[in-house]
């Protein structure tokens, strides 16, 4: 009796072991392939406004946008519009990234005073609410005799609507200044010369800055859309985050340049290994 009972006992340990480790991988799958085509962790060659109509709606926790300031920039092609192309530009992408958001969703947009007054405005004709704005206090920028050297730039936090929950980790606020809650003022340097080891892109953004507001507003396994990915330091946060990426950029040199920093991030992090492992082969885009 007593052996049948062991069996009977190790069968329904073993069923349940084969039943949730089924679960995980549903789960799994679930995870990394979100509608068909549409795979997570992977840097699309596209205009973010073209990719995000593939998304289906209300499944990103948060974007993070770096677009074009209008600056028009010598080299810069992609930031380069008429008053009016750029207004309709910033209503098509956030009218999309509207959509994708999730009910309880944030967006944190970059600007300067070229676009940010702008963005601010079709954000709140669009339904977000804006929460805050973040300072980022650089230790360089453009120097001018006309005005005030430029070392700052500033980041829109704005929720889906006025009900949303916006996510903020406070504790991690804490942890990273000294048992207090942070200002909305994050200062950093400049993007250290080991993160643009495989390439020089002249916006790329420190990952210290975008691991912090990612950990500050999204949860483990959450995804973030980075519509305009650049050279990718947006992907490498999340990865570094334990998040999930969707993201956009229409420059091949750019993708690529991307692909060196994951292919890196997947060498120097434990998780990121077991991460893109699992992945291999959806993670960079060979597009
Ligand atoms: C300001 S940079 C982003 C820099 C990024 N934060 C980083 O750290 O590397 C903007 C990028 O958006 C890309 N871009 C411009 N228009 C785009 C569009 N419609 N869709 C996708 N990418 C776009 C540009 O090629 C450029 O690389």
């Amino acid at each position: 009796m007593k052996t049948t009972t062991k069996i009977k006992n190790t069968k329904s340990v073993v069923s349940i072991t084969v039943n949730n480790r089924r679960k995980n991988v549903i789960e799994e799958y679930k995870q990394y392939k979100i509608a068909q085509g549409i795979l997570l962790n992977k840097v699309y060659l596209q205009d973010c406004i073209e990719g995000m109509r593939l998304l289906p709606s209300s499944i990103i926790k948060l974007i993070t946008a770096d677009p074009p300031y209008n600056m028009k920039l010598k080299g810069q092609y992609w930031d380069k519009m008429s008053p009016e192309e750029f207004l309709e530009f910033n209503r098509a992408w956030l009218l999309e990234a509207y959509r994708v958001l999730e009910e309880d969703g944030a967006i944190i947009c970059f600007g300067l005073h070229h676009n940010i007054f702008i963005v601010a405005q079709v954000m709140r004709e669009i339904g977000f609410v804006i929460k805050t704005q973040y300072v980022w206090e650089k230790d360089y920028g453009r120097n001018s005799i006309y005005v005030p050297n430029h070392r700052a730039e500033f980041m829109i936090l704005a929720t889906k609507n006025k009900k949303s929950k916006l996510t903020y980790n406070v504790d991690y606020a804490k942890s990273i200044n000294n048992g207090k809650n942070i200002s909305n003022i994050i200062r950093t340097k400049r993007t250290p010369a080991i993160e643009k080891r495989h390439g020089a892109f002249p916006c790329q953004k420190p990952i210290e800055l975008m691991e912090k507001l990612i950990k500050l507003h999204s949860n483990e396994g959450d995804i973030i859309l980075s519509p305009f990915s650049g050279s990718g330091t947006d992907c490498v946060a999340s990865i570094l985050a334990n998040r999930n990426f969707i993201a956009y950029e229409t420059d091949r040199d750019n993708l690529l340049l991307t692909n060196r920093r994951l292919q890196d991030v997947r060498c120097d992090n434990d998780y990121a290994q077991k991460f893109l492992t699992i992945n291999q082969n959806q993670v960079c885009s060979t597009i």
